[in-house]
C-alpha cells in the first residue's frame, strides 16, 4: 500500500523541484492529504504554541469537558453516540477580522502566540495555493483571488483537544466529515495519533511527525479544481490513554466570493456541468446543517438551484 505523502518544502528551492511538485499533485489527486516538513514555520515557535495550548486546556477547559461528560452520562456509555463528539474546542478567527480579543480566558503570552501562529500559516497556506495552482495550470494568484470576494479571505483557527476516552468504538473524538472550505492547515500533536482518512474504502492514519503541518484540501478546492483534486472524509478516534492536541487553521474563501470551477481546467465539454456555481456563504449555510453527511448532495442542492440562490 501507498505510503502517506510526506513532502520536503525546502526541495522546492533546489533541483528536486520538479519532483516535490509532482508529489504535492499527486498527495492532491489520490489523497486529498499531505504532510508537510521543512514548511518554514520555525520548531521554537511550534513547541510554544504545543505548550500554551496544553497549559490552557488544564487550566480552562479540562474541567469544563468533565462537567459535559458527566452532564450527559457519557462515561458508562453503552451504545453508539452519533450525534456529538468526544471534544474539547474554541475557535480563533484571524481574517476578516481577529476576534481574539473577544476568546476569554486567554492570557497575553499566548494570545500573542497564536496571533504570531496565525500570520505565519496564512503565509503558508497562500504560499501553498500558488503551489496548487502551477499544478492545476492555472495563472499565479488564481486561487488567492477566487477566494478574495469583497473583503479577502476568511481565516480561523480551531484549537482542539481530545482527551482520553473510555469507549472510542462508541464515540468519536470528531465524526467522519469533509472540510467545507478551501485548504486547511493542521498542527497535531506529536505522539499521540487519531486523525484517520479514508482512503480506498480503509480507514488509515495520519501519523504523527513532531513539527510537522498536515495539509488537507476543502470541498472548494474540490470545485475549483472541477474535481480534479478531491475533499477527502476524516474522523478522529480518541485514544482510551493519551489526550491528543490538534489545532486546524482553515484558509476559506470570503463569505461573498462566488465559487464555481476555474474555467482552465475544464478541457471536456462534458466536464462543464459537474459542479455548481454558489456564494460560499450560501455553501456554509447549508454545511452547517450537513457537516457529517456526504458533500454530494451539498453539491447537488446547488446544481439544482436549490441552494439559496443561483448566482449571475
Ligand atoms: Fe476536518
Amino acid at each position: 500500500m501507498a505510503t502517506f505523502p510526506i513532502i520536503d518544502m525546502g526541495k522546492l528551492n533546489g533541483e528536486e523541484r520538479a519532483a516535490t511538485m509532482e508529489m504535492i499533485n499527486e498527495a492532491c489527486e489520490n489523497w486529498g492529504f499531505f504532510e508537510l516538513v521543512n514548511h518554514g514555520i520555525g520548531t521554537e515557535l511550534l513547541d510554544r504554541v504545543e505548550k500554551l495550548t496544553k497549559e490552557h486546556y488544564k487550566k480552562c477547559m479540562q474541567e469544563r469537558f468533565k462537567e459535559m461528560v458527566a452532564s450527559k452520562g457519557l462515561e458508562g456509555v453503552e451504545s453508539e453516540i452519533k450525534d456529538l463528539d468526544w471534544e474539547s474546542s474554541f475557535f480563533l478567527r484571524h481574517l476578516p477580522e481577529s476576534n481574539m480579543g473577544e476568546i476569554p480566558d486567554l492570557e497575553q503570552e499566548y494570545r500573542e502566540v497564536m496571533k504570531e501562529f496565525g500570520g505565519q500559516l496564512e503565509k503558508l497556506a497562500e504560499q501553498l495555493l500558488d503551489l496548487v495552482c502551477e499544478n492545476l495550470g492555472l495563472e499565479k494568484g488564481y486561487l488567492k483571488k477566487a477566494f478574495h470576494g469583497s473583503k479577502g479571505p476568511t481565516f480561523g483557527t480551531k484549537v482542539s483537544n481530545y482527551p482520553p476516552c473510555p469507549r472510542p468504538d462508541l464515540i468519536k473524538g470528531l465524526r467522519a466529515h469533509t472540510d467545507a472550505g478551501g485548504l486547511i492547515l493542521l498542527f497535531q500533536d506529536g505522539n499521540v495519533a487519531g486523525l484517520q482518512l479514508l482512503k480506498d474504502g480503509q480507514w488509515l492514519s495520519v501519523p504523527p511527525l513532531r513539527h510537522s503541518i498536515v495539509i488537507n484540501l476543502g470541498d472548494q478546492l474540490e470545485v475549483i479544481s472541477n474535481g480534479r483534486y478531491k475533499s477527502v472524509l476524516h474522523r478522529v478516534v480518541a485514544q482510551t490513554d493519551g489526550a491528543r492536541m490538534s489545532i486546524a487553521s482553515f484558509y476559506n474563501p470570503g463569505s461573498d466570493a462566488v465559487i464555481y470551477p476555474a474555467p482552465a481546467v475544464i478541457d471536456k465539454d462534458e466536464d462543464r456541468d459537474l459542479y455548481p456555481k454558489f456564494v460560499f456563504q450560501d455553501y456554509m449555510n447549508l454545511y452547517a446543517a450537513l457537516k457529517f453527511q456526504p458533500k454530494e448532495p451539498r453539491f447537488q442542492a446547488f446544481k439544482n438551484n436549490l441552494g439559496p440562490i443561483a448566482t449571475a
